[in-house]
C-alpha cells in the first residue's frame, strides 16, 4: 500500500462521505423506526433523497480514485481485512444508492429544484427493490460501526489515522500528481518505505532513540487510503 499523505481531495470526500452516510443512515432508520409525525417523515425523507442523490456523483468521484489507487498499489497481508471491509463499503454504498434511486415509485426532487420521473412502475419490482434498500441500508450501518470500531482501535494504539485525514496534514494537490511523486520518490528514496524494527542497529541491549523523523515515517508506514 501508499506511504504518502491523503491528498485534500481524498481527504474532502471521505468527510462529505461519512456526514452524508451517517446522517441519512441515522435520520432514515430513526424515522422508520420510531412513531415520527407525517409531516416530519415527509420532511426527513424529501431532505434524505434530495442530499443522497447529490451524493451520488460525489461517490463515483470516489470510486474512481479508489479504483485507480488499487491499480497503482499492492495491498501488504496485514492491510488484507482493512482493504476487505473498505471495498465492501464502497460496494455496499453503491447498492444502497442504486436501490435508493430504482426503488422510487415517484419523481425523485433534489432540493425542489431538480425534477426526475421514476425510472421503474412495476409494484412487484418496486416492492423489492424496497426491501433491497432496507437491507443494504442494514448491511451498512454495521460495516460502519466496524469501521468506526477500527479507527477507535487504531487511535488507542497509537496509530494517529484521524490526524492523517484532516485538512491539517493532507497534501495540497491532485490524487494522480501524488501517486506519480511517490513513484518518483520511492525509486530514489527509501526513507518512504518501511523498516521494520529488526532493522535498526543493534547495539547491546540497550534501547536505541527513535531519530526524529521516526514518527513520520512511522506514520507513513501505516497509511491507508480510502
Ligand atoms: C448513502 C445513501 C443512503 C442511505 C445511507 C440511506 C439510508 C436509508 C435508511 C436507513 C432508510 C430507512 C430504511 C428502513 O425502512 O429500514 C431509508 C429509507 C428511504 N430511502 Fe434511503 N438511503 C440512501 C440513499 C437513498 C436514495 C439515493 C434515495 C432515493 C433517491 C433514497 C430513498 C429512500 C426512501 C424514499 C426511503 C423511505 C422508504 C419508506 O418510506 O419505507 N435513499 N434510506
Amino acid at each position: 500500500m501508499s506511504h504518502h499523505k491523503y491528498t485534500w481531495a481524498q481527504v474532502a470526500l471521505h468527510w462529505l462521505s461519512a456526514f452524508v452516510i451517517l446522517w441519512s443512515l441515522c435520520t432514515g432508520s430513526y424515522v422508520a423506526l420510531f412513531n415520527v409525525s407525517p409531516h416530519m417523515k415527509s420532511i426527513m425523507t424529501a431532505l434524505n433523497i434530495s442530499m443522497t442523490t447529490l451524493f451520488i456523483p460525489f461517490f463515483l468521484m470516489r470510486v474512481v480514485l479508489r479504483v485507480n489507487h488499487l491499480r497503482h498499489y499492492t495491498v501488504v497481508p496485514g492491510e488484507l481485512l482493512a482493504t476487505f471491509v473498505h471495498n465492501l463499503i464502497y460496494l455496499i454504498t453503491g447498492m444502497v444508492l442504486l436501490t435508493g434511486v430504482l426503488m422510487m415509485d415517484r419523481s425523485i426532487t433534489v432540493f425542489g429544484a431538480l425534477s426526475m420521473p421514476p425510472l421503474i412502475t412495476n409494484p412487484q419490482l418496486l416492492s423489492g427493490l424496497h426491501a433491497a434498500h432496507q437491507q443494504s441500508t442494514a448491511i451498512l450501518g454495521g460495516l460502519v460501526l466496524l469501521h468506526l470500531l477500527a479507527v477507535v482501535k487504531h487511535e488507542f494504539s497509537g496509530n494517529r489515522i484521524l490526524k492523517r485525514m484532516s485538512f491539517q496534514t493532507s497534501a495540497w494537490e491532485s490524487p494522480l500528481r501524488a501517486r506519480e511523486d511517490i513513484s518518483r520518490q520511492s525509486a530514489t528514496d527509501h526513507s518512504s518505505m518501511w523498516a521494520p524494527p529488526a532493522t535498526a542497529p543493534s547495539t547491546g541491549n540497550a534501547r536505541q532513540p527513535m531519530p526524529s523523523m521516526a514518527d513520520d515515517v512511522r506514520d507513513r508506514r501505516r497509511i491507508r487510503r480510502h
